[in-house]
């Protein structure tokens, strides 16, 4: 008679098993969370920017009667003439009557990667002034 010996064993096993794959799920798990910071910079512009600038950055009409329109970032003019510090000044502190500032939104790590992704728009990458 080995039959009872047999499943007694192996319903003292299973649950140690079950406990060893569980924690090894969720260790990858955690490592999986972390997005690319392009990544994130990309999700953050389509949250908060793509209203006004289109998600592909092109612009749009102006949200204020008489206001400037949303810039194109695609234009290299505006791009060239514009430096990573001008941008980041923009975004925390607005321009004119269209664009908000954002204070305290952002950390310096997001502005940086939104800085970098209204640079990815730039129709001729590579010859911008920094
Ligand atoms: C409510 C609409 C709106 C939102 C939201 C918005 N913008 Fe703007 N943005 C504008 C308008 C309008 C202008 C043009 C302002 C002007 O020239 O007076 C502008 C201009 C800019 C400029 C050019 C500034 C310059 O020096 O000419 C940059 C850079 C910019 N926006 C970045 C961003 C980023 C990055 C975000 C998201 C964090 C964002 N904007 C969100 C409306 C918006």
């Amino acid at each position: 008679m080995s039959g009872p010996g047999k499943s007694l064993r192996a319903a003292v096993l299973a649950p140690v098993a079950g406990l060893t794959v569980s924690v090894a799920l969720s260790g990858g798990g955690l490592g999986c969370e972390k997005k690319s910071e392009a990544a994130e910079a990309r999700d953050l512009f389509a949250s908060t920017c793509a209203r006004c600038h289109g998600a592909d950055g092109a612009g749009g009409l102006p949200q204020v009667a008489g206001g400037a329109a949303p810039r194109n970032f695609h234009d290299h003019e505006f791009q060239r003439t514009h430096t990573d510090a001008q941008i980041k000044l923009t975004i925390v502190n607005g321009k004119g009557t269209g664009m908000p500032g954002f204070g305290a939104t952002f950390s310096d790590e997001q502005l940086k990667g939104l800085i970098a992704h209204v640079r990815s728009f730039d129709n001729e990458k590579g010859t911008a002034t920094k």
